[in-house]
């Protein structure tokens, strides 16, 4: 022990590879449990960026493990590809390891993502196109590959073939393309096991011996919340379980031997991709936010929808998480704005919702009701306590802090690892009795 989660609360790019990174220093382990290459997660070390898709930020601490959960899905080329970037910057990466068990993105998932989006027509997600939904509906509709497959040539054949004889079918009758060979996929696979081989392991042994020997291990989830195929706002989710009982499920951690689990919350809310976003902005302060926050996805470029804080969407994660601790991030995104609306409830056609609504019917009809907090004008980025904060600023999270029903143990007030308010241990300390969810 200990083990924490960190989980996106909002829609993503909450700031969860800069929190990791943070960490990175007390922590042994870190374990992606979720997602695959769809993640784009940016870190400033020392004013140097780092931009991780597939990896775990951890990989960007000298000390840390970082490894793949059984819950990711792996595209091997993208692999290899930021783990030459990544040690052609002298990134240590030979610690890297991966689960025999995480499932494989095949050049035909990214395919068939693209052509089913051109499909949807004006229903489409707007995925990040790296075939990570159709390689989680293979993991379901058991005719993956996974890693381990690798390693056995004819068993590697045999499920190409399977997997193949129906998505053929679909790619010729249905999308108009060519088929796809099997030997060309066997191959194409194989040639990648001899580099992949010293990587593999069975991460759960790994991860729960290292908990036995009383060392820390951090899951870093991907994507976020309301992502979530389950939990999120489906069907504009991604194709896996980014919550907190999903970290458990992707790494083989069980639940009991979680400590924290750590919401990452931005100080505002921005989203990729298609789907309802009540608090969205189309004026200038929609363009601020976007401008200030630098919202613009890692993974895909594309610019991301921009709103005000929202409430009853953080309140609900933390339940459907058990928060114990939140992490606010971009905080100093907001100064200089002279009034700050937030969203304490939705109006639904006349009915006041102070919580999720049950439908998504109505979240699409859902209108904020906003509550406005005074701004602040003075550069927050050197706080580095709460005292150091201008009044209003302080007075704003501690307003977000009562309607999250959680405490906040640090605040972002620049993208730098430095720039950061510490307010509460993010880690428990040896022997200290775990802290109960408050929300
Ligand atoms: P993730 O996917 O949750 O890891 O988040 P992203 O990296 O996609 O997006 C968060 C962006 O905000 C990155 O560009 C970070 O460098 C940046 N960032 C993180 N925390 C802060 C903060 O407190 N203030 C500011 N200004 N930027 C931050
Ligand atoms: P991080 O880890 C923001 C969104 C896509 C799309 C939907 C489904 O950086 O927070 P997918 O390719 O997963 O099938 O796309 O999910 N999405 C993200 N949005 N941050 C992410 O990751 C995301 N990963 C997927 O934009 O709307
Ligand atoms: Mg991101």
């Amino acid at each position: 022990m200990p083990a924490v989660v960190i989980v996106g609360a909002q829609w993503g790019d909450e700031g969860k590879g800069k929190a990791t990174d943070l960490l990175g220093e007390s922590v042994d382990f870190v374990v992606k449990p979720n997602g695959g290459n769809n993640a784009g997660h940016t870190v400033v070390v020392k004013g140097e960026k780092f931009e991780l898709k597939l990896l775990p930020a951890g990989i960007l601490s000298p000390q840390v493990t970082p490894v793949i959960g059984n819950g990711v899905v792996v595209n091997l080329e993208a692999l290899f590809e930021e783990i030459e970037s990544l040690s052609s910057r002298g990134v240590d990466t030979g610690r890297l390891r991966i689960s025999a068990n995480a499932h494989i993105v095949a050049p035909y998932h990214q395919t068939l993502d693209k052509v089913t989006e051109r499909f949807l027509g004006s229903r489409a997600i707007g995925t990040t196109g790296r075939g990570i939904g159709p390689a989680y509906m293979d993991k379901a509709g058991r005719l993956g590959i996974r890693v381990q497959d690798l390693f056995d040539e004819s068993i590697l054949r045999q499920k190409v073939e399977g997997a193949l004889r129906q998505k053929n079918e679909l790619l010729v009758k249905l999308f108009n393309r060519r088929a796809v060979e099997v030997e060309e996929i066997t191959q194409g696979l194989l040639a990648y096991a001899e580099r992949l081989r010293p990587m593999v392991v069975d991460t759960t042994e790994l991860l729960n011996s290292a908990l036995d020997r009383g060392e820390v291990v951090l899951m870093e989830g991907g994507q976020a919340t309301y992502l979530d195929v389950d939990h999120g706002t489906y069907p504009f989710v991604t194709s896996s379980n980014p919550t907190a009982g999903g970290a458990c499920t992707g790494s083989g951690i069980g639940p009991t031997r979680i400590d924290r689990v750590i919401g990452i919350v931005k100080a505002y809310t921005t989203r990729v991709g298609a789907g309802p976003f009540p608090t969205e902005l189309f004026d200038q302060w929609g363009e601020f936010l976007q401008k200030t926050g630098g919202e613009v996805g890692v993974n895909t470029g594309r610019p991301r929808r921009c709103g005000w804080y929202d409430a009853p969407m953080i309140r609900h994660a933390g339940r459907i998480n058990g928060f114990t601790d939140i992490v606010l991030t971009k905080l100093d995104v907001l100064t200089g704005i002279e009034e700050i609306p937030l969203c304490v409830a939705y109006d639904v056609d006349g009915v006041i919702y102070h919580d999720m609504p049950m439908t998504q019917t109505e979240f699409h009809h859902a209108v904020p009701v906003y509550e406005t907090m005074p701004g602040w004008t003075e550069d927050i980025r050197s706080c580095r306590t709460l005292e150091d904060l201008p009044e209003n600023a302080r007075a704003y999270v501690q307003r977000l802090e009562e309607l999250a029903g959680c405490r906040i143990s640090a605040i972002g007030v620049g993208p730098d690892r430095e720039d950061t308010i510490a307010v509460h241990d993010l880690l428990p300390g040896p022997g200290e009795a775990r802290s109960l969810p408050a929300a």
